[in-house]
């Protein structure tokens, strides 16, 4: 959601932290600001993008070494400059920038308020600067008082302060909320994504929930909430600076679109055992007797990885035999799941920083069940806090809507199909079948990739409509999800997707010559049966944009636009079938002129309920 970058060094904090905020810009994009400490503490803020703050920045002339910068995705009051970070507390001598939600801010400002604290924003944030005001009277150093100040939240944070009083000092505390410390050489960084720091430097420390961290030029301690010292490991960070740039595209969304055959090669890298038709996932190799027990398994997710995670039901159950329920992580937590120990949860995550998600993978944990994560970003909180795990290794994804980290978490499930397919039914044969799809792959996504254009036509005939509609059947219901899903976050077109069967039981009356529907039918097992949707569709005047398989002339004769995909085994068309959706609704986005890299009140990551 929001985003945090923090210096302290030798260098000019300034430039350091706006370069990081527009690499985090992706985070949340509401409003931003920067506080420097240069003797004085200068608290720089703007309601808008980035550009806006840059612009406010630019007029400052006096400059320090020490600094902390956030960009904002609203929570607690509207997107309007007094409440951006920074915020400082009444003396005006701390700033902090805070992530997360502070559930007990109602009563934490009441209670401020009652001792003589103005809070002037309507965030619950700005309670954070004034708490650790109050605790510097008695605690004295601006790392006690943070201590002592987040002991009276209940929520959750990734806090970073700065004060005119130690200005030689950052101090940040975690909970719930992800906190990451690059160290550098006489100078240490802070933010709450790698990817803001990772140009300055590439070796880091990720805080874990209930720790806090002392930053000072060549230094830092990191400590527990009780105050215990901690001793942590510095992480190599793997992905490298053109990873996390545009490479000469006009968006994210279209490049990382474009990787997609690569991303599929580096995903399935050294996993594919032809020979004995099964995957090496190293992640699972010391679980493997454990898995080999289950009966049953839940995956939790949200967003598309939900939808990713209903393509992986499909493909478990029909080639592992393994029972598989995908829950919302945000119903998981909250309800009264069964659960036994031969039943495993799969948390699912782009980012690996999704509250709703890690909130079930603790739900999950605290009842003994085993917990694999597939997750993308490395290091990331479920990542750590899952047991065991298969990395996408789809590279960073800037764009707001997941792309290339959907296709590669569908084919990471066809790996867990064919490991724990392998273990039980899957015979030799068809695993064999399926690893040699799989290898295909790449190369039929290149296909999709080079006919984008011919999508983009069809996008733009139906740029001006107000809804539309998205069926599949089967493997292809959840692309119908995702693809409704895709146009409605970044072109603000409503769309609904529906498995095509459902259509008959009440959407069906929403269907009239205004209202196009985007049907996936390859020629797959239940292709017949969507042909039936179809024309039950075109009975009322419904028009069709068809994605089907190619040579499969006769879609012609009832549909109005033809987008063709190549053919592959029916558990992977999925992965194929969602490309050109991907493209269309891109297409559109861009056609509307709406920013596909930051759609309207969307964030990349959602670290927050
Ligand atoms: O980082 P995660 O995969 O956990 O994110 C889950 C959803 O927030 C995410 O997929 C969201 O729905 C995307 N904007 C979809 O394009």
């Amino acid at each position: 959601m929001c985003g945090i970058v923090g210096y302290i060094g030798k260098r000019d904090a300034l430039g350091i932290l706006m370069d990081g905020l527009h690499r985090l810009e992706y985070r949340g994009y509401d409003s931003a600001g920067v506080a420097v400490v240069d003797g004085d503490l200068t608290v720089t803020r703007a309601s808008g993008k980035i550009a806006e703050l840059e612009k406010k920045v630019s007029q400052i002339t006096h400059h320090g070494t020490t600094g902390i910068a956030h960009t904002r995705w609203a929570t607690h009051g509207p997107p309007v400059e007094k409440n951006a970070h920074p915020h400082r507390d009444c003396s005006g001598r701390l700033a902090i920038v805070h992530n997360g939600i502070i559930e007990n801010h109602a009563e934490l400002r009441r209670d401020l308020q009652a001792k003589g604290h103005v809070i002037s924003s309507e965030t619950d944030s700005e309670i954070l600067a004034h708490l650790i005001e109050n605790e510097m009277k008695t605690q004295g150093d601006l790392s006690t008082a943070l201590r002592f100040a987040v002991r009276r939240v209940r929520g959750t944070y990734g806090v970073a302060v700065v004060s005119m009083d130690e200005p030689g000092t950052i101090c940040v505390a975690r909970l719930g909320s992800p906190i990451v410390i690059g160290v550098g050489d006489g100078e240490m960084f802070v933010a709450s994504d790698a990817s803001a720091i990772m140009r300055y430097t590439t070796r880091v420390i990720y805080l874990d929930d209930g720790e806090m961290a002392t930053l000072e030029a060549g230094n830092y301690r990191i400590r527990s909430l009780d105050n215990l010292p901690v001793a942590k490991e510095i992480t190599e960070i793997e992905w490298s600076e053109e990873d996390v740039q545009k490479n000469g595209q006009p968006h994210f969304m279209l490049k990382e679109m474009l990787e997609q055959s690569e991303v599929l090669r580096n995903t399935m890298r050294g996993r594919l055992d032809a020979d004995n038709g099964t995957a090496i996932l190293g992640g699972l190799k010391d679980a493997s007797e454990r898995l080999r027990e289950l009966d049953r398994i839940t995956i939790v997710a949200c967003g598309s990885a939900y939808y990713a995670g209903l393509v992986g039901k499909y493909m478990l159950e029909e080639y592992a035999g393994i029972s598989v329920t995908v829950e919302l992580a945000s119903e998981f937590r909250y309800r009264k799941p069964v659960l036994t120990n031969t039943t495993a949860v799969i948390a699912v995550s782009q980012s690996g920083e999704t509250a709703d998600t890690l909130a079930a993978v603790k739900e999950a944990k605290m009842k003994g069940i085993l917990t694999l994560g597939i997750v993308n970003t490395v290091g990331s909180t479920i990542a750590r806090e899952t047991d065991f795990g298969v990395y996408n290794h789809a590279g960073p994804e800037i764009g707001v809507a997941s792309t290339k980290a959907f296709i590669s978490q569908c084919v990471v499930f066809a790996l867990l199909t064919l490991f724990l397919g392998r273990q039980r039914q899957l015979s030799l044969v068809m695993g064999k079948r399926i690893v040699e799809e799989l290898k295909r792959l790449p190369e039929l996504v290149d296909r999709i990739l080079d006919g984008r254009e011919l999508v983009r036509d069809v996008a733009e005939k139906y740029s001006d409509v107000t809804s539309m509609i998205f069926l599949g059947r089967k493997y292809c219901s959840p692309i119908a999800y995702e693809g409704a899903l895709k146009l409605k976050e970044i072109t603000y077109i409503h769309a609904e997707g529906y498995a095509a069967g459902e259509m008959k039981h009440g959407p069906i009356a929403l269907v009239c010559p205004e209202l196009p529907s985007v049907v996936l039918c390859p020629k797959d097992s239940v292709y017949e049966k969507t042909k039936s949707n179809i024309e039950e569709l075109r009975a009322r005047g419904g028009k069709i944009i068809a994605v089907t398989t190619e040579e499969n002339d006769e879609v012609h004769e009832f549909a109005e636009d033809v987008i063709e995909i190549p053919k592959t085994l029916e558990m992977l068309t999925p992965i194929l079938a969602v490309i050109p959706l991907q493209f269309f609704s891109y297409y559109t986005s861009v056609k509307k002129g709406i920013d596909p890299d930051k759609p309207r009140n969307l964030a990349k990551s959602v670290t927050v309920e």
